[in-house]
């Protein structure tokens, strides 16, 4: 054999084994991958709700968490309204700043009389996707100049109790926490959402006014327009946006399968003042989505009886997706708006 026939031999072999790996490659990445995703719930839901990264504390244990005047207790929610198969979720009562003295370290202090306090308003907390309500700590002590903070866990979160974990599902159990509160306070309540607690917030307020039960403000910390919305701009995204499939087997999955969190819809039914936090530097969520939020929202509500939208877009100062705490800005912006809320309420009464 010359050596020349055997060099195309080769040439022609190399040629055919890396035209077989792209092939395998291709397949696997592209149609494999999405056919895989299209089809597992399990995975869609461990990437929308990363409870797994979040390590299992004692949040009866506040002394650990460095700070002081929190009560941690449990909620029984009611399964699809069935009182004999309850879900448990885990909650933080913060007291207001005002409300921190010596006798805080009295495990008698009475904390169901500080929440019925009119004086106090009050704040549901809900927290971000990969988080628990023990996060926002450096928040919570700002925010407790002005509110008294209940923060919860989501069903599958930090000590709550396991179970099946979808958009509808978080709303209706957060509907249920706040028609509980209504009922421990008189006091004015109010809503903070952070990241993927933007889109839990924003739902559960629309299903309130659906019950008539109103709120009085709505807080959107890095807020974004729906996870599809999300996911289509994502990097890896970038890869699989051009195949015909990408559609039915990436993003319809998301949407039928209850993962969407679509607040362009239940924003317009928020009738209470919204006010807008992002940072342009975020990695996580970029703060188009918030600047496509509040178009939606101020061009599509009626200011004067839904109330107005502010928004605060800050320069990227390294705040980022999960320190907007640290922007000095922060208490007056919710000062002010508190103040606006106060107009809004008396101008409705
Ligand atoms: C959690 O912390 C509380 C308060 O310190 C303690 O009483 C309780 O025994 C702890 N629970 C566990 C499971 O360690
Ligand atoms: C479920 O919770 C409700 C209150 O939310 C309570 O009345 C009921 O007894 C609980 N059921 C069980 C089986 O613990
Ligand atoms: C709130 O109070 C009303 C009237 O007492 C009661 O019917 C309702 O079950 C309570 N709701 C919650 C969530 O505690
Ligand atoms: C809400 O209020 C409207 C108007 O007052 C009334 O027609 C409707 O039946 C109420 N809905 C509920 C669920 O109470
Ligand atoms: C907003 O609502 C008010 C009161 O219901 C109404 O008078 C006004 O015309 C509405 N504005 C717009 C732009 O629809
Ligand atoms: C927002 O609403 C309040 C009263 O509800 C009003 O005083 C204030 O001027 C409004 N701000 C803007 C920018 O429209």
């Amino acid at each position: 054999m010359s050596k020349s026939r055997c060099c195309v031999k080769c040439v022609f072999g190399t040629f055919l084994y890396i035209s077989i790996v792209l092939v395998l490659v291709f397949i696997i990445a592209f149609v494999i991958v999405p056919v895989v995703f299209k089809y597992s719930i399990g995975i869609q839901r461990s990437i929308i709700f990363p409870t797994w990264i979040i390590s299992p504390k004692n949040y009866s244990d506040i002394e650990k968490f460095k700070i002081k005047g929190v009560r941690n207790f449990y909620l029984d929610v009611p399964r699809d309204g069935d009182i004999s198969d309850n879900i448990t979720l885990g909650l933080w009562q913060i007291l207001p700043q005002d409300f921190l003295g010596d006798f805080i370290a009295n495990d008698e202090y009475n904390y169901e009389g500080a929440l019925a306090d009119k004086n106090y308003k009050v704040l549901l907390y809900l927290h971000g996707n990969g988080q628990d309500r023990s996060a926002s700590l450096d928040l919570y002590d700002i925010l407790r100049w002005y509110f008294l903070i209940v923060a919860v866990d989501y069903r599958g979160y930090g000590d709550s109790s396991k179970a099946e974990l979808t958009e509808t599902a978080i709303v209706e159990d957060i509907v249920y926490v706040y028609k509980w509160l209504k009922n421990q306070t008189n006091s004015k309540i109010y809503v903070w959402g952070h990241s993927l607690g933007t889109g839990v917030a924003t739902h559960l307020i629309s299903n309130l006014k659906a019950e008539n039960i109103s709120s009085n403000g709505l807080i959107l910390e890095t807020p974004f327009t729906s996870v599809t919305d999300v996911m289509q701009e994502h990097p890896v995204m970038a890869f699989y946006s051009f195949l015909p499939w990408f559609w039915t087997t990436m993003i319809e999955p998301i949407k039928y399968n209850d993962f969407d969190f679509d607040s362009k819809k239940y924003i317009l039914n928020v009738d209470n003042p919204i006010m807008i936090l992002h940072a342009k530097d975020d990695d996580i969520i970029s703060y188009h989505f918030a600047t496509q939020l509040y178009n939606i929202a101020v061009n599509n509500r009626n200011d004067t009886y839904q109330g107005n939208v502010t928004y605060h877009l800050f320069e990227s100062r390294g705040y980022m997706h999960m320190y907007l705490y640290k922007a000095p800005e922060l208490p007056e912006y919710v000062r002010e708006f508190l103040e606006d809320c106060d107009k809004f309420d008396n101008r409705n009464q």
